[in-house]
């Protein structure tokens, strides 16, 4: 029991709720959203995405939740031994072995080489709130200016230290002086800044054109399009389902990491539909006022539909730019909302990382979290030197669209199946303040496994269709080899891990390591 004494926790709920909204709230819910809802029809996109919240998202965030807290009575921050402990209910330890180290082996990748990319483009924000500021891309072509700043390498690594320091100072600090810490200031800013953009746009009127204008660019979001989406029905409902994932931050482990902090007894199933509720509201309500509706009004609806990386980066520069004087303070503003919001979600990886280490290596927090820097250090090296960004976008290919998935999968086999539906639901209410209707008991054996799979089938052959397999440009054979090397770490450390510390159980074949 003396593990559980050391470890670590929230110490005060709100501080919590804001850490997990941090975790989730990130550059998904403000720069791929957008971007995905343009590309993908507007309202047609919101049908398939709303669905995949209720029946996919929610549910989901609860299992994750559950998991965290379960896994945390252990002594665990990791997802291999979460699922470890877990399996055990229902197969042999030597068995639920092979489904932690699946867990820990796509959680691993995920923490490691999602983040090596993501912690750039929180850099590239930090650059350009400073461009901002300085008014440095006015007069500029910004696609222009968005690719000399890419191949500026010194600038690109400095920049991205700007997060990387923090990070490391967060880490280092720990989970409630630090983490806790920092996301109690980022994240009211975040929600205050979005508000003030969101109003900014939809009392901006018709400035370039009558019309154009932010309501019409609601309208584009807000309007039911169910002709658009039958004609591509498959396309919009998998982008629709995948950014549920990506923007709750689940099929990555962290969010089970967070909640391996929390007390026994504390609340999880309000707490987690609270943190959902959170995410929703900063991404669709203020988050869906902002990018599009502003870029509409300016720009008009074929830039906002083209819908490509350039929304954040390289459309809204020239909105700004637009606004005069004005546009310098509102520039800011909006690259510093993206600095925060993609901020409190890497911390999260970071963090993952970090107990990673410290649990399952025996490695002090500390030197971990030095450890840590070094290794994206390292993985985000090959991102920097690459402005053309092909191995960037290889590794989202898998890493950020494909192997959440996976995992999510993998998350209703271990937490719902083996462990068993009501221990999980068991496990869900325990100091709840709130009852999980039952009716999401059934959604998740059931609709919610179905519904990845065919996520996972459909965006295999999308993949196939646009031949993303065939391409073997060398930058995407190399993210491929980081992928794969990473992958089996990943597995080896799961198995170091768990055959450590639960070396008898596993000689003996049964369990005898109980936390209650
Ligand atoms: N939910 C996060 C987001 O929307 C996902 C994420 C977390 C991505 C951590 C990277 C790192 O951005």
């Amino acid at each position: 029991m003396s593990s559980l004494k050391e470890r670590e926790a929230w110490a005060t709920k709100i501080g919590l709720i804001l850490s997990m909204a941090g975790n989730a709230v990130g550059l998904g819910n403000f720069w791929r959203f957008p971007r995905l809802l343009a590309a993908n029809g507007g309202g047609a996109f919101m049908i398939p995405y709303f669905i995949a919240l209720l029946l996919l998202g929610i549910p989901l965030m609860w299992v994750e939740w559950a998991t965290g807290r379960y896994g945390g009575k252990y002594g665990h921050g990791t997802l291999g031994p979460m699922f470890y402990v877990m399996a055990r209910e229902s197969v042999k330890p030597r068995k639920a072995l092979i489904f932690a180290i699946i867990g820990g082996m796509l959680a691993f990748s995920v923490t490691t080489l999602l983040n090596s990319y993501y912690i750039h483009v929180i850099g590239w924000t930090a650059a350009y709130s400073i461009y901002s500021a300085t008014g440095a891309y006015y007069g500029a072509d910004t696609v222009n200016f968005f690719f000399d700043h890419v191949k500026n390498f010194p600038m690109v690594m400095a920049t991205w230290l700007i997060p990387m320091i923090l990070l490391f100072i967060a880490a280092f600090r720990g989970v409630s002086k630090g983490i806790e810490a920092f996301n109690k200031v980022m994240m009211p800013l975040l929600y205050v800044f979005a508000v003030l953009l969101a109003i900014r746009s939809i009392t901006i009127g018709s400035p370039v054109r009558p019309d154009w204008s932010s309501f019409t660019g609601l309208n584009y979001i807000w309007k039911p399009d169910f002709e658009t989406l039958s004609r591509n029905f498959w396309v919009i409902s998998l982008a629709a389902a995948g950014q549920i994932f990506f923007t709750l931050s689940l099929g990555m482990g962290i969010i089970q990491n967070y909640a391996s902090y929390i007390r026994k007894g504390d609340d999880i199933a309000l707490s987690a539909l609270t943190t959902a509720s959170l995410n929703e509201l900063a991404e669709v309500i203020i988050g869906g006022s902002i990018a599009i509706p502003i870029a509409y009004a300016y720009l008009g609806p074929e830039v906002v539909k083209s819908g490509s990386l350039g929304l954040a980066f390289m459309a809204l520069p020239n909105v700004f730019t637009s606004m005069g004087e004005v546009g310098r303070f509102f520039g800011t503003i909006w690259f510093l909302l993206l600095f925060f919001a993609g901020w409190t979600s890497a911390i999260a990886m970071y963090n993952y990382l970090t107990a990673l280490l410290e649990e399952d290596l025996k490695i002090n927090r500390r030197i971990g979290a030095v450890v840590v820097f070094l290794i994206y250090l390292m993985l985000g090296l090959p991102v920097a030197l690459d402005p053309s960004l092909t191995y960037f976008a290889e590794l989202d290919n898998w890493v950020g669209s494909y192997l959440l998935v996976v995992l999510g999968l993998f998350d209703v086999i271990v937490a719902v199946w083996l462990f068993k539906p009501d221990n999980l639901w068991k496990e869900l209410h325990e100091g709840a303040l709130m009852k999980v209707p039952a009716f999401f008991k059934y959604v998740l054996m059931v609709l919610t496994p179905i519904y990845i799979l065919i996520l996972l089938v459909g965006t295999t052959i999308d993949y196939y269709n646009q031949g993303v397999f065939a391409q073997a440009d060398p930058l995407i054979v190399q993210a491929r080899i980081a992928i794969i090397i990473i992958l089996v770490l990943g597995a080896v450390e799961t198995y170091l891990a768990i055959s450590r510390k639960y070396r008898e159980e596993l000689a003996k074949n049964q369990v005898i390591v109980r936390a209650e």
